[in-house]
Order: structure tokens, then C-alpha cells, then sequence
């Protein structure tokens, strides 16, 4: 059974120093702001969370309350406007753009919701792709681990066209592990597949964790991947909003109802104050509709 609390009270760690020795990227008074003037979207408010080493982590939230945005500035995909960003204990905002390339290829690992495999290569060849592209050597007992762990071993020589939705995607996982990256970054993973293929990713992610050490990020609308998470993270309009510790999937449901019954303030919310008027919260109620429990 999960408990749910407050976000952790927060600490000016100084930065480049994670005040969690073990946190394997961590963000301290995100802000992303796009735009500007009457139009400026506040994507992210102030977000400070660490993600713990060798841990799965479900990020959930409403539409628009700046899931994609949190994950793309972690990942050195995006600029945050101001607050920091440690990966791997690198503060990513003082890298050049040619150590934060370095660092995206070899140390981070990204799964799309579009898989983004390339049709004209091999399965095998996709998953060496960024290892190929960064002229680094693939380590063939680190790759056999993971080809195997992912289920993939006699479709290492199909193209993306004749793989299942849910084997594609099972391939973007494996090259987001094959550099044994730091942290895994996934938006979505899940969202263009039906729920056995869901199942054998969300599977796949939570060993990569539990059997080969892998820390991976995930951010997802669905509470039963949530509900293979370590931890679930609720995020509201640009702001953390609660968590939850080894939650079932009734847990991660319960929470989103009480935070629709709440007005867009998710359980366990540290009422940070009131939400942007203009910008009204989509009901969260609605991601809590009745799972395919298979
Ligand atoms: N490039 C951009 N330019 C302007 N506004 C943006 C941009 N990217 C995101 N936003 C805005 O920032 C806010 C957060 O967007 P984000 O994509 O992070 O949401 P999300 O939680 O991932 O939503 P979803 O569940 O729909 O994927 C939204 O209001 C969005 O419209
Ligand atoms: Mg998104």
C-alpha cells in the first residue's frame, strides 16, 4: 500500500552538489517560462525533485501541467529559464554544447511515444545507432544482456516495418540502455501501444531497473503503468504536487480522483498557492477512467 505525501521541504543545496548522494539527476527551482509578455506560458514553476539511483519513477499530471517540459530540461534536450539541472553529478546549464551533446548521447537515455526508430536500418543496427553516431564502442556482453532482458533476440535482424507496435518500442528501449546511460528519460512510452504490448515495455523498464541497475524516469497518463513504478511523482501546473511509494494501482486512481474532487490541487498537494486563473487545470479525473486491468 502506498502512502502519499507532501513534496520534500525545500532545500538550497548549493549546486553541483545533489543533496541526495545517490540521485542520479536532480532539478532545484526549475523554471521554464516560454513566450513572453501576455502570451508567456509558465511550463514550470519552481520544481525542485531528485530521482533517486536505480529506482523506476512515474511522473503523472494533467495535460498541459508541464510533464514533457520537466523531462526535456532534465534530459539537456531544453533550456530551462532559470533554476539548475544535475545529471550524474554535472550541473548540465555550465556545459558547453559540446560536453551536453556528449553528455545526451552516452550518459542519458530518451524513449519517445513515436519509438523514433530509423526504417531503414536493422533492429540491431538501431540499437548501436547513438553509440555508432558518438564513434563509441558497443559493449557486445552489455548488449546480449540487454537484447535478452528486452526479448528481442531473433528479431535483431527485422526492420522497424516488420516489428509489432510493442517490439518496436521494445527497441527503443534497448538503445536507450545499450551505453549503460545514467538515467533513462521515457514520455510516454506506452501511449501508441495496445495494453499487452504496454505491459511487456512497462515490464521491460522495471527490469532494466530491478535485474541490470538501470535508474529510468517515465511519464505516463495510464495508472496501471504508473503502477509499476518505485515511485510516482504528480506534477500541477508546473508545480510538484505529491507523491506516492510503491503505489497499486487503486492508490494511483484514488489519488487522481481526490485530486479532481480538489479542483485541479492533487492529493497530498502542498498548496502552493493558487493556480494561474487563466490557465485552468484539465480535470485529472479524466485519466482515472476504468484501466484494462489485463
Ligand atoms: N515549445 C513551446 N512553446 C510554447 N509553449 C509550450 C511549448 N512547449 C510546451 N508549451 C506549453 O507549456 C505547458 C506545459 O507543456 P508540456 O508539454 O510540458 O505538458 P505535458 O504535461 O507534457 O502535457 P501532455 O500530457 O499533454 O503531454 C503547456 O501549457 C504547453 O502549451
Ligand atoms: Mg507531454
Amino acid at each position: 500500500m502506498g502512502s502519499m505525501t507532501s513534496p520534500a521541504p525545500r532545500t538550497d543545496a548549493p549546486t553541483g552538489t545533489p543533496d541526495a548522494p545517490e540521485a542520479r539527476a536532480s532539478a532545484r527551482d526549475l523554471v521554464k517560462v516560454y513566450g513572453s509578455g501576455t502570451t508567456a506560458v509558465r511550463a514550470l514553476d519552481g520544481v525542485d525533485v531528485d530521482f533517486a539511483r536505480g529506482r523506476l519513477t512515474a511522473i503523472m499530471g494533467p495535460s498541459g501541467s508541464g510533464k514533457s517540459t520537466l523531462m526535456h530540461c532534465l534530459a539537456g534536450l531544453d533550456s530551462p529559464t532559470s533554476g539548475s539541472v544535475v545529471i550524474d553529478g554535472q550541473e548540465i546549464s555550465r556545459l558547453s554544447q559540446r560536453r551536453l551533446t556528449a553528455l545526451r548521447r552516452t550518459r542519458v537515455g530518451f524513449v519517445f511515444q513515436a519509438y523514433n526508430l530509423v526504417p531503414t536500418l536493422t533492429a540491431a543496427e538501431n540499437i548501436t545507432l547513438p553509440l555508432d553516431i558518438a564513434r563509441a564502442p558497443v559493449d557486445r556482453a552489455w548488449f546480449d544482456e540487454v537484447v535478452d532482458s528486452v526479448g528481442l533476440r531473433d528479431r535483431l535482424h527485422h526492420r522497424p516495418s516488420e516489428l509489432s507496435g510493442g517490439q518496436q518500442q521494445r527497441v527503443a528501449c534497448a538503445r536507450a540502455l545499450v551505453s549503460r546511460p545514467s538515467i533513462v528519460f521515457a514520455d510516454e512510452p506506452t501511449g501508441n501501444l495496445d495494453s499487452r504490448s504496454a505491459g511487456e515495455v512497462l515490464a521491460f523498464l522495471r527490469r532494466s531497473v530491478d535485474e541490470l541497475g538501470q535508474t529510468v524516469v517515465m511519464v505516463t497518463h495510464d495508472p496501471r503503468a504508473a503502477s509499476y513504478a518505485h515511485r510516482v511523482v504528480f506534477l500541477a501546473d508546473g508545480r510538484l504536487a505529491g507523491e506516492l511509494h510503491d503505489p497499486t494501482q487503486q492508490d494511483i486512481l484514488d489519488a487522481l480522483a481526490l485530486a479532481a474532487d480538489d479542483d485541479g490541487q492533487p492529493a497530498g498537494s502542498a498548496a502552493p498557492g493558487p493556480a494561474a486563473p487563466d490557465v485552468p487545470a484539465a480535470p485529472v479525473g479524466r485519466h482515472a477512467a476504468p484501466v484494462d486491468p489485463a
